[in-house]
């Protein structure tokens, strides 16, 4: 299980990240756990506890969590990524704290980071079932679709971020679970029962 932001440095005081809190993600550790799964949670900083009988990895940056998570996925029969590693880190990470420009802008070059489903996708093999999300804004269900595609994933959750009750820092959301064969909308439901309802079709792709 992936949960949380990453966090890519700017400085030593510093980050760039995102709104992601790591909700979703620990309550379907938690869901899995309860079921007597044992479970590894790759997460990066969020003001949660693990769950108990959770076996907790933190990771920063994207690049920590490709490390872990390859490490990790071949011994999983079920890799879930709630995380939402961001796309992107500075060029250049400044060894002494940025100062102010005065007055001029501040222009901080940023790369791109290494898409960690993508690359755990090319290594699945035919006994493990891999899940990903897909928070978008627009265009939901044909953006997930594309990225279940191109992630080699078996399952995607889509959720449009923009509705009242999904997404961020709220305990409800609001999903489309997405298969190669089928597209299954959930109603309005708290972020445990999202979990369940993952969970429960996790293990139909399994067989
Ligand atoms: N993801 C990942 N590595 C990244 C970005 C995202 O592994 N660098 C994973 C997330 O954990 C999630 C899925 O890919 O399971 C979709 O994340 P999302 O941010 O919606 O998609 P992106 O591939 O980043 O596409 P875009 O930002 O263009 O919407």
């Amino acid at each position: 299980m992936t949960a949380g932001p990453s966090r890519e440095p700017l400085d030593p005081v510093r980050y760039v990240s995102n709104r992601s809190s790591g909700r979703m993600g620990y309550a379907i550790a938690r869901a899995a756990q309860r079921r007597g799964a044992q479970v590894t949670l790759l997460s990066g900083p969020v003001a949660l506890d693990c769950p108990a009988g959770v076996t907790l990895v933190p990771f920063l940056t994207t690049r920590e969590l490709l490390e872990q998570a390859s490490a990790l996925a071949p011994r999983q029969d079920i890799v879930i990524q709630a995380a939402a590693p961001a796309d992107y880190r500075a060029r250049e990470v400044a060894a002494q704290k940025i100062k102010k420009q005065g007055g001029e802008e501040l222009v901080i070059h940023l790369v791109e980071n290494p898409d960690v489903a993508a690359a755990l996708g090319k290594e699945k093999r035919a006994d493990q079932v891999f899940i990903g999300f897909a928070a978008e804004t627009n265009d939901v269900l044909e953006h997930a679709r594309t990225k279940l595609a191109r992630k080699n994933l078996d399952m995607i959750v889509a959720n449009d971020v923009t509705q009242p009750g999904a997404g961020f820092d709220v305990h409800t959301n609001i999903v489309t679970l997405i298969t190669q064969a089928d597209t299954t909308p959930l109603p309005l439901l708290t972020k445990d029962e999202v979990a369940d309802r993952i969970l429960d079709r996790a293990l139909s792709l399994r067989g």
